[in-house]
């Protein structure tokens, strides 16, 4: 069964075939440099510059596939949540399709997708359901744990109260005057750098329970650089974004981990933009080694918004008998409407 999807719900213009599971051609048209002097998405420019990418995006990732548009069987577009005026030209131009060549319909949760681009690159990925896991779902609007028992059976367990872990990292990157967005550039910058130097709080990190909060680092940042003004050197540049990537970074893995003992789960996946981090890859894996947890980390080029994970989540939707057409919305929750039977 081949799938052609759809992504608009941000700021990238995505579109992929898959066929029984499998990427068969992934293509993303980025808005990052649009956006840049903003600091931040401004919504009506990520419309209308979906308008002008979705056709050249769709064409070549049928040309990458080597396909026309008769050989598509289904077409899956992202319908929630999202910017309402960039989801809405996913999903007409996903319609218009779907009428034209007479195949049905499917729309797909974002997070859902996100959820699945942990297992695009396995052998296994042509099933209806994913295995029972702890997600860590990070990225530049969302900052969630969730308990996955089943596509469709899932349980948000905590997330973020306030900005989430990839927003956290642009505004800090912003007050260090480092271009949007933020996220890879600590990263690389923070490689070099002594994560010791600024003992940044870990925010609710006693607290028993599995939230995020983020703001008050930013918080803590901004008094930080007021006080002892901006760095001098690329050294302390490079100590500051280590410091602050490592409270970051230990928050999320620390919560993960507490997430995936009290499920009494035995796989923990991490996806979403902040899943790139080469610090949170590298300490998820040695706590999840401890823990005695498999841990899937979405492959690198599935980690920010890209089609391919929706398609993805077609298929499984699909093969389970689950598919239901768009049903567009800004904020609808990744759980609305499951019964997982644990935990509470
Ligand atoms: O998933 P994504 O592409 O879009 C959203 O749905 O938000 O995530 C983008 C976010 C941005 O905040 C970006 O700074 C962050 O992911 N990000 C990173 C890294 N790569 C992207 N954050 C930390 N380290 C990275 N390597
Ligand atoms: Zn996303």
């Amino acid at each position: 069964m081949r799938i052609l999807a759809l992504e608009s719900s941000c700021d990238e213009t995505a579109c992929a075939v898959v066929e029984d599971g499998h990427v068969r051609s992934s293509v993303i048209a980025s808005q990052v440099d649009l956006h840049a002097p903003y600091g931040g998405i401004v919504p009506e420019l990520a419309s209308r510059q979906h308008m002008v990418d979705i056709v050249p995006v769709f064409e070549s990732a049928l040309a990458q596939a080597g396909i026309a548009s008769r050989d598509i069987d289904a077409v899956a577009v992202t319908d929630r949540p999202g910017l309402i005026g960039a989801l809405l030209v996913g999903v007409q131009f996903a319609r218009g399709l779907a009428l034209a060549i007479h195949h049905p319909l499917v729309g797909i949760h974002h997070l859902e997708g996100h959820l699945c681009s942990a297992f695009l690159d396995d052998p296994c990925t042509a099933q209806a359901d994913l295995p029972p896991h702890v997600a860590l779902i990070a990225s530049g609007g969302h900052t969630e744990l969730v308990w996955v028992e089943a596509l469709g059976r899932m349980r948000v367990l905590g997330h973020t109260r306030d900005d989430a872990a990839g927003e956290a990292f642009d505004k800090v990157a912003k007050l260090l005057g480092l271009r949007y967005p933020g996220g890879p550039i600590i990263d690389t910058l923070a490689a070099h750098g002594n994560p010791e130097t600024v003992a940044f709080p870990r925010a609710m990190m006693q607290a028993g329970n599995l939230e995020f909060s983020f703001s008050g680092l930013k918080t803590a940042a901004a008094v930080y650089l007021e006080k002892y003004g901006a760095p001098a050197s690329e050294a302390a540049l490079a100590d500051i974004c280590a410091s602050f990537q490592a409270a970051v970074v230990d928050v999320l893995v620390q919560k993960t981990i507490r997430a995936a003992l009290r499920c009494q789960a035995t796989m923990v996946t991490v996806v979403g933009g902040v899943a790139a981090n080469r610090s949170l890859r590298a300490q998820m894996g040695h706590a999840c080694a401890a823990a005695n947890l498999t841990l899937r980390l979405a492959p690198l080029a599935y980690c920010g918004d890209n089609a391919a994970m929706i398609g993805a989540a077609a298929f499984r939707r699909i093969l389970a008998g689950t598919a239901t057409p768009p049903h567009v919305s800004p904020s609808e929750a990744l759980d609305a409407g499951c019964h997982p039977t644990v935990p509470d």
